[in-house]
């Protein structure tokens, strides 16, 4: 009870902009330019477009042909001309673009003339293999440099990239690649994780003895003697691009040509793979880097995704280059070597953004603020979480043990939406544990079922009422999963998260209304985990849950019942976790198993989680008339 009040407090809590927060934002009203920007969000989004270059301007701003949308139509360009050309034609050529910093704490600087040097070199070798527009090229690189020039590289030519987050095993990968059809995969030898080698290249060469599509892989070889390569498949990338030239103009290309694909997971089967494009991303994600986080030429900005997720596509590499700004980036975790870790890194190159997750700021908290005191952060101004809600607690935190005075960009968005959509500016007063209010151009509600607005408080479904530019435009080869997100209520855009929005229009996160688990804020379908259960020899069937936990948000817990003549113990356990983390990989693993002799279902068969979740909650399974057994 003592728990609960306390919480109501914390919730009812607002905080004000400071004075200082003020003077610097671009954005000072946001009430009155969001009203002007949803009056006419085509005016709005085409301002926002004409701050950046186009090769030619569109005829119109968007096409919308329910639940097809096509926008800047007509209009070629280049993302990749906007995050490198357009500044190394200015002083910021020898601009600092990115700092990466390795988990032994080596060091690698880019500046925007080096960054496209890389990159043209890298789009020639690309070329020089045969590689053309519309092309796939699935990227398997650990957190590194030569993921953001690979990504660059692709873009540059219109092949598109399809990165695949290092942690994933290689059926996972082999699938991606597939559906892909890649012709090219850039990965390499090893990546490290809190101080331990994790072998890379052996995962590929699993995943390719099962892709025929693919012709080449481009090793990264970051461990010496370098890793022995089969040549002419294998090709060293220090090598590939040795002998290039440093310049290769940016394709023009229509501003609908796919960008890349991004695999996530969904309700039901194989992940998607959702597909954004040239132009409107660009648009978005230049819009959002540079309202959300007041980004200005003389900020250092530190994200801690990994551009194997949607998050480092947006906002390490696509939006923060658009901007011109200078990234920190770092390989590995928040707690190696010790939890002074990234506050170490902020003192120390001077880190005045900083956008990391809920999962970290809690991993974080458990160390308790003696660390973050050790370290000089005063030059931080905004902070930003994304991922899975952010509690209270610790949202309170993040805010206490940053100085008490900087404001926190809660950000909602997903890996379809492009960019961010939900999101304070750092002038909009901030309730700790909301993401408060829509971006410009972006009209959001909470409705019921038949998309009826609720009334406030009342808990709904998260809907966006009208295309954005940087919206997926597809699912790969699936164009009808694709249409189930503009179908499931009338008129709108279910984004699957429950929600509701209290008197002041302030919208409140509460997690996902549908059978995806957020492990750490990364997305995971029960039907993956429960099929690779079941792949176990061991398995007859499987129902995963998500179960809410105290540091990352959401763990699986995993109900199977086993084959006729198994019996259990702690050794089949283990092996059936090993069974999940060889199929998809470790974040994928439950943290419990529980073997049962039947699972609640429906008549027609589909197995009803929400009754196992309730059951294992202590709650009220609500109607279970449909129930079998
Ligand atoms: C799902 C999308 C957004 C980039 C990283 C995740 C949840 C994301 C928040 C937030 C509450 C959030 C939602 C959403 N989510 N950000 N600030 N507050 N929930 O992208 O893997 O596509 O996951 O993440 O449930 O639907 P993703």
């Amino acid at each position: 009870m003592g728990d609960k009040i306390e919480t109501l407090l914390k919730e009812s809590r607002t905080y004000h902009p400071t004075a200082k927060t003020k003077a610097a934002a671009y954005i000072q009203d946001y009430e009155a330019e969001y009203k002007k920007s949803i009056a006419d969000p085509e005016g709005f989004w085409s301002g926002m477009a004409k701050q950046l270059e186009w090769f030619t301007p569109w005829h119109t701003v968007l096409e919308w042909n329910y639940p097809w949308a096509k926008w800047f139509v007509g209009a070629t360009c280049n993302i990749t001309y906007n995050c490198l050309d357009r500044h190394v034609r200015t002083w910021r050529k020898n601009k600092v673009a990115l700092i990466w910093v390795g988990e032994n704490d080596q060091e690698r600087v880019f500046t925007y003339g080096e960054l496209a040097r890389q990159v043209n070199r890298c789009a020639n070798a690309l070329k020089q293999l045969g590689l053309r527009k519309g092309d796939r090229v699935t990227i398997y690189l650990p957190k590194i440099p030569e993921q953001v020039v690979a990504m660059l590289a692709c873009a540059r030519i219109g092949v598109v990239h399809s990165v695949v987050y290092s942690g994933f095993s290689a059926p996972a990968l082999a699938s991606r690649v597939n559906d892909a059809e890649a012709r090219l995969v850039i990965t390499a030898d090893v990546g490290y994780d809190r101080g331990k080698t994790i072998p890379l290249k052996p995962v590929v060469d699993e995943a390719l003895s099962h892709c025929p599509s693919v012709e080449h892989v481009v090793v990264v070889r970051r461990q010496s003697p370098g890793w022995e390569l089969a040549a002419p498949k294998e090709i060293d990338w220090t090598d590939w691009l040795h002998s290039q030239p440093a310049a290769c103009e940016a394709e023009q290309l229509d501003a609908e040509t796919p960008l890349y694909i991004l695999y996530t997971s969904g309700t039901t089967g194989k992940p998607k793979g959702v597909v954004h494009v040239h132009g409107g991303y660009m648009v978005g994600t230049y819009a959002t880097t540079k309202y959300v986080f007041d980004l200005k030429d003389d900020d250092v900005y530190f994200c801690v995704a990994d551009p194997g997720w949607v998050t480092g596509h947006s906002y390490i590499v696509y939006g923060p280059l658009l901007n011109g700004a200078t990234i920190l980036t770092a390989e590995g975790k928040p707690d190696y070597p010790n939890p002074g870790r990234w506050w170490h890194l902020i003192e120390r190159y001077g880190v005045s953004i900083f956008y990391t997750t809920p999962t970290a700021i809690r991993l974080l908290m458990r160390y308790g603020e003696d660390w973050p005191k050790k370290f000089d952060l005063s030059t931080l101004r905004i902070l930003g979480s994304v991922g899975e809600p952010i509690n209270p607690e610790a949202w309170e935190w993040f805010h206490r043990v940053t100085g008490g005075d900087k404001p926190i960009m809660d950000t909602w968005w997903q890996t379809e939406t492009g960019a961010i959509l939900i999101t304070p500016l750092p002038t909009v007063p901030l309730k700790p544990g909301s993401a408060t209010r829509p971006f410009l151009g972006i009209e959001a509600d909470v409705v019921d079922r038949e998309g009826n607005s609720l009334p406030p408080n009342a808990g709904g479904f998260a809907v966006i009422k009208k295309p954005w530019p940087s919206m997926m435009r597809t699912i790969y080869k699936d164009p009808e999963r694709y249409k189930v997100y503009w179908n499931t209520i009338p008129n709108c855009y279910t984004a699957g998260d429950v929600c509701h929005k209290d008197a002041d229009g302030y919208m409140w996160f509460m997690g996902r209304a549908d059978d995806v688990i957020k492990v750490a804020g990364n997305r995971l379908g029960t039907a993956e985990v429960e099929s690779a259960l079941v792949s176990h020899p061991a398995v007859a069937e499987a129902a995963v849950i998500g179960k809410p936990h105290k540091t990352v948000g959401e763990s699986i817990k995993a109900f199977i019942i086993l084959k006729q003549g198994q019996t259990e113990s702690p050794e089949l356990i283990q092996s059936i976790k090993d069974q999940v983390k060889a199929e998809l990989g470790k974040i994928a693993v439950p943290s419990e198993i529980d073997i049962v002799p039947s699972l609640p279902k429906t008549r027609s068969g589909k197995i009803m989680r929400r009754v196992l979740k309730a059951k294992e909650l202590g709650q009220d399974p609500g109607d279970i008339s449909t129930i079998e057994e």
